[in-house]
């Protein structure tokens, strides 16, 4: 058996690069799941913002925006493409600093001596290979007081926009086996209650989440949708797998019929907002 690649490995491959050239559409796709990220936050003028898993920098730069010339950003990612990506991209307000590291390991504390007030992340942090760890060190790099204000997916049953594709594609192909439970994945933290367990482990207090619902607009036609679905997330993964260039044509056909004939497509999602403080 080859040895599983690591995530450091899978977001500096294709997965990276795809997601680096979907930038625009993908910021424009979670748009309202950005927005209830930062207003969860409460971002306020002047802070020291940490974003974590930054990709290709849409909350960097939006929290830079926010906390004005007085605050700061420090981005971290491990892959990069996406980080190049980020970097391309206009600024304004705080200063922002790209960091190439992975933020379960990296020493986050030691990037700015006098914590930072708030770290953030849009579906950045379901990825560690050791979760309590991670977030024990991204609290370590958090002021006391500090909070913290993550986006994670709940379920898949409740996330039509990846369980309709993903039900097409798996009318022509056979489900891959599951992950081992508290593996790496987008849905890593589909169980809310877990992942407050896990901040109260880490030395977070205060740890709760919150719904949040709402549809995504995937595409503005059936066709863009579909080649948002087939290009980047989960239903990309599972149309990877796929060896047989005709079985994959007949999965993306499938993918394509799934969609409705006209129109944009909206389909809902639906996340948690986790939130925490840094008790000190
Ligand atoms: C689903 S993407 C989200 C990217 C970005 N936050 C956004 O919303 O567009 C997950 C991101 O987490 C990053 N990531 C995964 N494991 C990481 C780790 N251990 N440390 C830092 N970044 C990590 C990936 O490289 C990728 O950019």
């Amino acid at each position: 058996m080859p040895e599983p690649i690591t995530q450091t490995e899978y977001w500096n491959g294709d997965v990276g690069a795809r997601w680096a050239g979907m930038q625009a559409e993908l910021d424009q796709v979670f748009a309202p799941l950005t927005a209830s990220l930062l207003e969860g936050a409460g971002l306020r003028p002047g802070e020291r913002v940490l974003d974590i898993g930054c990709g290709c920098g849409e909350i960097a730069l939006l929290a830079a925006a926010r906390s004005g010339a007085g605050g700061g950003v420090t981005a971290v990612d491990v892959s990069r493409p996406m980080l190049a990506r980020a970097r391309t991209r206009p600024a304004t307000g705080a200063p922002i600093r790209w960091i190439e590291a992975d933020a379960q390991t990296h020493p986050l504390a030691q990037e700015h001596d006098r914590g930072h007030d708030v770290a953030l992340s849009r579906f950045g942090v379901m990825f560690f290979e050791d979760s309590c760890a991670a977030f024990a060190n991204i609290r370590r790099a958090l002021r006391p007081g500090g909070r913290l204000a993550v986006l994670c997916w709940r379920a898949l049953a409740e996330n039509p926009w990846v369980s309709l594709p993903r039900a097409a594609v798996l009318s022509v192909v056979p489900e891959p086996a599951a992950s081992p439970p508290g593996s790496p994945g987008p849905f890593r933290f589909a169980e809310g209650e877990a992942l407050v367990d896990l901040l109260g482990q880490a030395g977070f207090t205060g740890a709760a989440v919150a719904p949040i619902e709402c549809p995504l607009e995937i595409g503005a036609d059936p066709e863009a949708a579909t080649r948002f679905s087939a290009t980047v997330g989960p239903i990309a993964g599972l149309l990877r797998e796929i060896d047989d260039p005709a079985l994959r044509e007949r999965a993306l056909a499938a993918l394509r019929d799934a969609m409705p004939a006209e129109g944009p497509v909206r389909l809902g999602a639906a996340c948690w907002l986790a939130t925490a403080v840094n008790p000190g």
